[in-house]
Order: structure tokens, then sequence, then C-alpha cells
């Protein structure tokens, strides 16, 4: 069946509302850890079991893969989610996390949608047809000096387990740039360079249900996605997403 943005903004919109009203009611959420540094909430079960419930009762043509129940059905065409992406700052009362769905067929992205329900702002992409926050258009920006750029990363939860822990190439990033950030939600950090907030992200370790529709959006406002050697496509292990103008000058600090 074909998929509109609107259709599926309907589903994510009231996922949205399911994990606000947890969001507003932090007293009574009970969190656990899968692992040390890895979070999950009653939040992040209730809105992907929302999500799948919808999504595949919907388009029964599709299967999924959440990253709190696993896959299920089909994976040659799948919806991919992260029913919340910042678990760790949603538990805290921060405002920068995000629901992230995209549907994927044959290994190719074709819709995806970020939504940060507490900060109001959801984007979205087709493949081929653009990238939109809010409704209105939306593209990488034009920065194209390192040097002047605002950058952000993360740390990804299993990082005192990696010979690689980032904390080396962060450092010789930020001595090579104005800005760095670390906002917490990697869905979040792909669309702000899609949106020309920040000029860059990168991230290890993370995977495709972390950062499919961010980079749909990000590829669709413009953006170069690659590794760290530069190699163009989705790495969610070693994903680098500029405005594609810097990208020759951050590439040789990766
Ligand atoms: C995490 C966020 C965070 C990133 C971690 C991810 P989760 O996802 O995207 O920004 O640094 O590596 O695991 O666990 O909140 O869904
Ligand atoms: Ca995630
Ligand atoms: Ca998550």
């Amino acid at each position: 069946m074909l998929i509109s943005v609107h259709d599926l903004e309907t589903v994510v919109r009231a996922a949205g509302a399911i994990a606000l009203a947890h969001f507003n009611d932090l007293k009574n959420l009970a969190v656990n850890k899968k692992s040390p540094r890895d979070f999950v909430t009653d939040a992040d079960v209730a809105v992907e079991a929302f999500l799948k419930a919808e999504l595949t009762q919907k388009y029964p043509e599709y299967g999924f893969w959440g990253e709190e129940s696993g896959q299920s059905a089909d994976q040659s065409a799948r919806w991919v989610v992260d029913p919340i992406d910042g678990t760790h700052s949603f538990s805290r009362g921060q405002y920068f996390w995000s629901i992230s769905v995209a549907l994927e067929i044959d290994q190719e992205l074709i819709i995806g949608a970020v939504f940060a329900p507490a900060l109001g702002d959801y984007y979205t992409a087709v493949k081929g047809k653009g990238a939109w926050k809010n409704g209105s258009p939306i593209s990488v920006s034009s920065e194209s000096h390192l040097a002047d750029a605002m950058v952000a990363t993360g740390f990804a939860c299993l990082r005192s387990y990696l010979p690689d822990n980032n904390l080396d190439r962060f450092a010789r990033i930020a001595q090579s740039t104005t800005g760095q950030r670390r906002f917490g939600s990697a869905a979040m950090d792909l669309c702000l360079v899609a949106d020309g907030q920040v000029d860059a992200f990168w991230e290890q370790e993370l995977n495709l249900y972390d950062v499919a529709a961010g980079a749909l959006i990000a590829q669709e406002a413009g953006a170069t996605v690659t590794d760290f050697q530069g190699n163009k496509g989705i790495f969610p292990k070693q994903i680098l997403v500029t405005n594609g103008k810097i990208l020759d000058q951050i590439l040789p600090l990766m």
C-alpha cells in the first residue's frame, strides 16, 4: 500500500502523545538498565508496542524491527523503529529525545520521520522528494570552513568496552572547530545537520534503528553521509554526516 507522509505523521504523533504522557509524569516512570549505561523505561516499551501494532495492522506487507521488541515478519521490507532515541535524557526530564521511524525496502530507505514531542519539532523526508521540518522544506548549512563550524557527536553507551572510545577524535575535532555539542539523541543530531543547525555529526557503534530515519532526512536535505573513511552510505557503526562542504576538511581528523 502507498504510504503518505501524512498517514505516517498521524501514527507518529499519536506515539508522541503516549511518550509525552510518561514524560509529564516522570516520578512514576520505571527506569531499568539493559546494560550498565543502556536504559529502557516503560515509555520505550509502550511507544514501541503502539507503533508496532499500528504500523503492522495498517501496512501488513511490511515487517518490523524495533529496538525493544526486535525483528518480526519480513525483513526485506520493514519498519525500522527507535521508540525513544535519547532515553537517558528523557528519564532526566530533558527535552532532546525523539521517536524515529523509517520504512526500508530492499535496503533502501523510502520514508523517514523523527518527532521530538517535547520540542514540538517534526522532521520527515521521502526518498527523492526532499526533507521538511514542521511542514517547511529544510536544507543543510552553507558553512565551508571547518574552523568556523559547529559540530555534534555522541558517545555510544558501549564506549568503555571499545578500544576507540571517540575521546581522541573529539579532542582533535574540538580544537579545529568553533562549536561542539552533545545533544544525546542521534536521530535528532542527524536532523540538526539536515536543518543547518550544526554542520556535521559523527558517532560510532550505533544501530540502524538509531539512524535510519535521520540519515534519510539528512540526505534529502543535502547532507553527505559516509563512514569515517569517506565511503558514501549509511554505516551505523561509524557514521559521519556533514553539509558536504566541510567533508574533506573533517575526514583527516576522523
Ligand atoms: C542513544 C542516543 C545517544 C547515543 C547513544 C544511543 P537510546 O540511543 O542516540 O545520543 O549517543 O549511542 O544509544 O539508547 O537513547 O535509544
Ligand atoms: Ca537510540
Ligand atoms: Ca531507544
